[in-house]
Parts: structure tokens; C-alpha cells; sequence
């Protein structure tokens, strides 16, 4: 079982929708931070709320969804700690955990129908990150992340 928190703008909500019954019909715990609805909302809105949820531990990963991935991706890299991957194969998926151990997965809802969504979701749920060689790697990501926020907290 996986603490998944799911958020989407109106190009994703569809989507989102589709996600949220698949991972608790597989009996993970969502925590959906909407949209709810086709009504234009601004993707980082949601993304943000996603991403702080995984940020502070209140659940293991985050799914986005919005037109391309890109901007929810985008945005969430933002937060500290996150690691978003904008996916649309298998592979990328896959690899997102296995070498990046990627937090947050963005999709695009106007990229891929339902059922390649699910299969993506699928594999980048369970899979895990595969540690080794690619454990100094993400350091290395943390520690570009640290150099740039005490450089922020120390700005006059
Ligand atoms: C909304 O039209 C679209 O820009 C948004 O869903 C997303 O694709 C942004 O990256």
C-alpha cells in the first residue's frame, strides 16, 4: 500500500479522475487535492498543494496531471525534496524510479488515453529506486537543491 496524494487542472482532471479509482480499487490511500471539474484552473495551484503533501512526509508520492506533465513538473520541482518526472512510456517510468527515485509522477492528459495512464501509474508505483551507483547521483541532486536554498536564505 502507497500514501499517493493526486492533483490535476481542468486538461487533467479527466484523468485524474480515472487514477484515483484504479490506486483504490488497488487498495492504495489517495489524498486528492482536486480540480474536480472541467472549469480553467492554473496547473501550479495544484501542483504545489501535491508536491508540499510529499515534501513534509504526509504521503509517499504525488501523481499531477495536466495537458502535458510539463508544467505540474515543472512546478513541483520547486519544492524542496521533490523529484517530479514528467512520464509518457513505460520506460521513463520505470527509469524515473530505478535511477532518479522520482517522488512525484506528472502526466499528460491531453498525451496518452486511460489506459495507457494506468499502465504507466502501474509501473512507476512498483517500482522501486534501485540504490547503488545511483544513490551518490540523487545526493548530488539534493545537494544542488541545498546549495540554491541557503543561498536564498542568506540573501539580504
Ligand atoms: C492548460 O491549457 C495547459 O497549459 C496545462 O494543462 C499544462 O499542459 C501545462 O503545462
Amino acid at each position: 500500500m502507497t500514501s499517493v496524494a493526486l492533483g490535476a487542472d481542468h486538461a487533467g482532471w479527466e484523468l485524474k479522475e480515472a487514477l484515483k479509482a484504479w490506486l483504490i480499487d488497488q487498495d492504495h490511500q489517495v489524498l486528492d487535492f482536486g480540480t474536480h471539474s472541467p472549469d480553467p484552473v492554473d496547473y501550479p495551484d495544484y501542483a504545489a498543494q501535491v508536491a508540499e503533501a510529499v515534501a513534509v512526509a504526509k504521503v509517499e508520492r504525488g501523481i499531477l496531471v495536466c495537458g502535458t506533465g510539463i508544467g505540474m513538473a515543472i512546478t513541483a520541482n520547486k519544492v524542496p525534496g521533490v523529484r517530479a518526472a514528467a512520464c509518457s512510456d513505460l520506460y521513463t517510468a520505470r527509469m524515473s524510479r530505478e535511477h532518479n527515485d522520482a517522488n512525484v509522477l506528472a502526466l499528460g492528459g491531453r498525451l496518452m488515453g486511460r489506459e495507457m495512464a494506468l499502465e504507466i501509474a502501474k509501473a512507476w508505483i512498483e517500482t522501486g529506486f534501485a540504490g547503488g551507483r545511483h544513490s551518490g547521483r540523487v545526493d548530488k541532486i539534493s545537494a544542488v537543491e541545498r546549495r540554491h536554498t541557503d543561498r536564498a536564505a542568506s540573501d539580504p
